[in-house]
Formats: structure tokens, C-alpha cells, sequence
């Protein structure tokens, strides 16, 4: 199933008792998300919504993503299963005859996912007369951060030339009641449309859509390809059109399921300090110059609900997130890259700055190609370290990945590294912001055509005849 909107979720959470509903007064001032944090951390995992918050009128849900099981409850589906789906929908078939069902089949699916655009809203939304963000509970998350910032946004923009819309989700720091920060990082679609509109000195519209169906939102998240359009990309998980509704005063169209719109746009030649912001990391991001955004109407939905998340300590919901983009993506990348088994991108690494992916082995130099294919491929390009291993390690068993480092690998032969490249832009390591350096660990087994000339050691395994005779004879042995 797929959820209308944000409070047919919270709906859905009370009826399968996965929601806490808090109706004392909460702070949004460090106090509502440390709560959050703390059913997090606790492992309850409940969505909570907060009906009181100090200094709004407007409730707040927070920890909408935040076990698995609720994530597979917004995909309608494990994400596995959904990553399935995706290579399945682009796969091409080999013989005539499937050629043709597998077309109507893409038709259908592709046909049935294209958003529908509505001229304007419903009753049940309401434009507002003035620009106020002190109306909405925005928090603040973290002791040093430099101001409440809005966490859950879907930012919408639209490529001039092109027509083609992007769909991200960036954080914005609140500077005053009517404008923003944008944090957009240099490498991710939002900032392509700012570096047109920085070229061609036209101001960029932009919509922010506060509080959508989940789906929605996690689609803004999800790394998808330049070019795909990401509310399509949710009606192929849906198997349902999103509605859209055209903006009043931008050029774009955003879910008509909002709880909030921000209409507005960005300044091509006006930056301003952004930050410091307790961040996915677990350090603060510091102070850098960033888009501003103004905001000249707001929409909001009647009795609005105001989403918000936590980042910074490793058991918050992006965790969650984080592991449905690696499962649901990785049938994709072995579509590109199919020597791969399989990859973990870990939560205490950030995901990517220590990707952990098994191959099988066939030619020399095949894991160092394996890594260049990863950092040439979207957002992998992330990727700090990646480290191959072979096909007989499981990557998402720690020891036996340390273990394949520590005892097949020769660090002069087996550790690349590669200078003057992109980084992260929350990479807090590298001497410059967004530029240094990536490592590669090829940690398979080497052979002669690798320059390995010694034998190679058989790895320890018993017999099977003896292991499952001392089997037998331990379940005796327990006995007595
Ligand atoms: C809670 C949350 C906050 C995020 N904040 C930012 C951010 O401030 N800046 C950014 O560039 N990416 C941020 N991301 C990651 C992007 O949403 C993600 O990379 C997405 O794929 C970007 O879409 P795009 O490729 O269309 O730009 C955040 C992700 C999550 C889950």
C-alpha cells in the first residue's frame, strides 16, 4: 500500500500502535528532537507526533521512518523486492515474443507512474496572506547549531534549458521569516539548476513542499540518475500517479498531498553563511556559504502537520533510509557493474566513506575496475574507501571482512590511492571543501597473473565426513 498523504501515515502508525503521541508541552528548541532521538536510541522506533509545541499551534511528527518495518510499510514492499521490480521494468528480454509483453508491460508500468497535474488545490488548502516561518514549530537539533532548521524538505526545481525537474531533499537553516539557507551540496541536482541560473543571472523559482506522503519524501532522497524524474520514480514504487498541482506563483508542480508550501526563489548572485548543523556525520558541519532562499507565498494545507527529523548519532531513521537505498538500488548497479555480489555501505562509515563490496574474480587488475566503475557511478562517487573483496566473504559480516583486509592484501601492491578527486561535501577530513583524495583496498586473492608467484594458502575447513561425524558425537556429548 501507499499512503495519500503524511496524516493517513500517522493514521495507520496509531492503528498499528507504532505511534507515541505526546500532548504535554514540548520545546522545539533541542528538547522534541532529543525525544526522538531517544525512542531511536532506545529501539521502541515509534513514530511520534507532538501535539503541543511551545511557540506554534502546529503539531509535529517526527521518526516517520524510523524501523524497517515501517519503511517497508511506505514502499509497500521490502526494498529488495523493490530493487527487483526496477531491474525487471529495464531489463531487455531475449526473444521476440517476450519483447512485446515486456514493451506493453513497460508501457503500463512507466505509463501508470506519470504524475497528474492539477491547476490548483483543493478547499482543503489555504494561501496565506503574509510570509511567516515563526508560525511553523521548525527546531533546533543540536547545542551549536546556528539556527531551527527545516530537515525534511522536498525541494523542487526545474533545469531552464532542459524543462527538466529535479526533486531533492536539502536542508534549510530559518535566517528570518521569510527567507532561508539552501544547502544543496555542489554535486546534487538542486545545485546543477543554481549553477544555470548563476550563468544565465535569471533568479531560480523554487518550491519547498514541508509534509508529503512518505513515499514522496523518500523518493527526494533517493539517488536517482539525472534525468529521472523522482515523483514518477514514486509512482513506479506506488504503481499510482501522484497528484500535482501547479505552483501560484513558480513555474513548477509539487504534490498536491502538502501539508506546507514554500513558493520562492534563489538570488543567482547572493550566497550567505550556512551552518554549523550537528549533521549525519556525528561532527557539526561547519559554517560555508550557500544559496539563500526567499519566500514570497506559502500554502498550507488546513490543520497542517509539520514533519521533522534528526541526524548526527548513528541510530537515527536516515539510518534506515540509508540501508533501504543500498538494498533497493543494488540490483541496479549489478545491472552496470554484474561481476558485483553484492556491497554494504556501513551507517559508522556515513554509508559512504567505507563501501565494502564482493566480486567475482575472473582477470587481473578486475577489483581495481570494479572501484573506479563505483566512484564513476552517481552519487557512489562518494564513495572515500571502497574496499573489494571476493565473492566467498560476506560484506555484511564485519569480522570476516577484516579479516580478508588484514590477511589478503599487500599494502604496497593493494592500496590505491587517488589524489585530486571529488569528495563529499560533509567530508570534514579532506584539507579542502569538496576536493581530496579516495582509497581503494583490494583486498581478493592474487595470483601469477597479478604478479603473486608464491601459492597461494588454502584457507582452514574440516573435512565433511569428520565435521558432521563430531556433530553427531557433541549432541551426545551435550546430553550426558
Ligand atoms: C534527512 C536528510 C537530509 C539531507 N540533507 C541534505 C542536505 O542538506 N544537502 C544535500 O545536498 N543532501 C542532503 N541529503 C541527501 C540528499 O537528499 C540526497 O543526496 C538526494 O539524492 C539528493 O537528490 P538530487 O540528486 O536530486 O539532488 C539529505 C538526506 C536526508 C535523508
Amino acid at each position: 500500500m501507499s499512503f495519500e498523504d503524511l496524516q493517513e501515515y500517522i493514521q495507520f502508525s496509531m492503528k498499528n500502535n507504532s505511534l507515541l503521541r505526546i500532548d504535554e508541552e514540548v520545546s522545539p528548541d533541542l528538547e522534541l528532537t532529543h525525544i526522538l532521538s531517544e525512542e531511536q536510541r532506545t529501539g521502541h522506533g515509534r513514530t511520534v507526533l507532538f501535539s503541543n509545541v511551545k511557540g506554534s499551534g502546529i503539531p509535529v511528527v517526527g521518526n516517520i521512518f524510523s524501523t524497517n518495518e515501517k519503511m517497508n510499510a511506505i514502499l509497500g514492499s521490502t526494498p529488495s523486492e523493490i530493487g527487483q521490480r526496477l531491474r525487471n521494468l529495464i531489463r531487455i528480454p531475449d526473444d521476440t515474443e517476450s519483447m512485446i509483453s515486456r514493451g506493453m508491460e513497460m508501457y503500463r508500468e512507466l505509463g501508470g507512474a506519470k504524475p497528474k497535474v492539477h491547476q490548483s488545490f483543493g478547499s482543503d488548502h489555504v494561501a496565506q496572506d503574509t510570509v511567516d516561518l515563526g508560525r511553523y514549530p521548525v527546531c533546533r537539533t543540536w547545542p551549536e547549531d546556528a539556527a531551527p532548521f527545516i530537515t525534511l524538505p522536498v525541494v523542487v526545481t526545474r533545469d531552464r534549458e532542459t524543462g527538466q525537474r529535479n526533486v531533492g531533499m536539502y536542508r534549510m537553516q530559518v535566517y528570518d521569516s521569510e527567507t532561508t539557507g539552501m544547502h544543496w551540496h555542489i554535486h546534487k541536482g538542486g545545485a546543477g539548476h543554481f549553477a544555470e541560473s548563476r550563468k544565465s543571472g535569471v533568479p531560480l523559482d523554487v518550491a519547498v513542499v514541508i509534509g508529503t506522503d512518505p513515499l514522496t519524501m523518500f523518493s527526494a532522497v533517493a539517488p536517482l540518475p539525472e534525468g529521472i524524474d523522482e515523483f514518477s520514480f514514486q509512482g513506479i514504487i506506488s504503481k499510482k500517479r501522484l497528484d500535482l498541482v501547479k505552483g501560484m506563483t513558480v513555474d513548477l508542480e509539487y504534490p498536491r498531498n502538502a501539508e506546507i508550501v514554500l513558493e520562492g526563489y534563489i538570488d543567482p548572485e547572493e550566497t550567505r553563511k550556512e551552518g554549523p548543523f550537528g549533521d549525519h556525520t556525528g561532527y557539526y558541519s561547519l559554517e560555508e556559504e550557500f544559496p539563500v532562499f526567499h519566500i514570497k507565498k506559502v500554502i498550507e494545507r488546513k490543520n497542517p502537520v509539520y514533519p521533522t527529523t534528526i541526524v548526527g548519532k548513528l541510530w537515527q531513521e536516515d539510518v534506515i533510509m540509508g540501508k533501504a537505498v543500498e538494498r533497493m538500488f543494488l540490483p541496479l548497479i549489478q545491472m552496470q557493474i554484474p561481476e558485483i555480489v553484492d556491497i554494504n555501505t556501513m551507517e559508522e562509515a556515513v554509508f559512504h566513506n567505507m563501501v565494502i563490496v564482493s566480486i567475482r574474480k575472473r582477470y587481473p587488475g578486475h577489483a581495481k575496475k570494479v572501484m573506479f566503475a563505483i566512484w564513476g557511478m552517481g552519487q557512489l562517487m562518494f564513495s572515500k574507501i571502497v574496499v573489494v573483496v571476493d565473492s566467498d566473504i560476506d560484506v555484511h559480516d564485519r569480522k570476516a571482512v577484516i579479516w580478508a583486509m588484514s590477511t589478503r592484501i599487500d599494502p604496497d601492491r593493494d592500496v590505491t590511492i587517488i589524489p585530486g578527486t571529488v569528495t563529499d561535501s560533509l567530508d570534514h577530513a579532506s584539507s579542502l571543501f569538496n576536493y581530496g583524495s579516495k582509497m581503494g583496498i583490494d583486498a581478493t586473492r592474487k595470483d601469477a597473473s597479478e604478479g603473486y608467484v608464491r601459492p597461494w594458502p588454502d584457507v582452514l575447513k574440516m573435512t565433511d565426513e569428520i565435521d558432521s561425524l563430531v556433530r553427531e558425537k557433541m549432541k551426545k556429548y551435550a546430553l550426558e
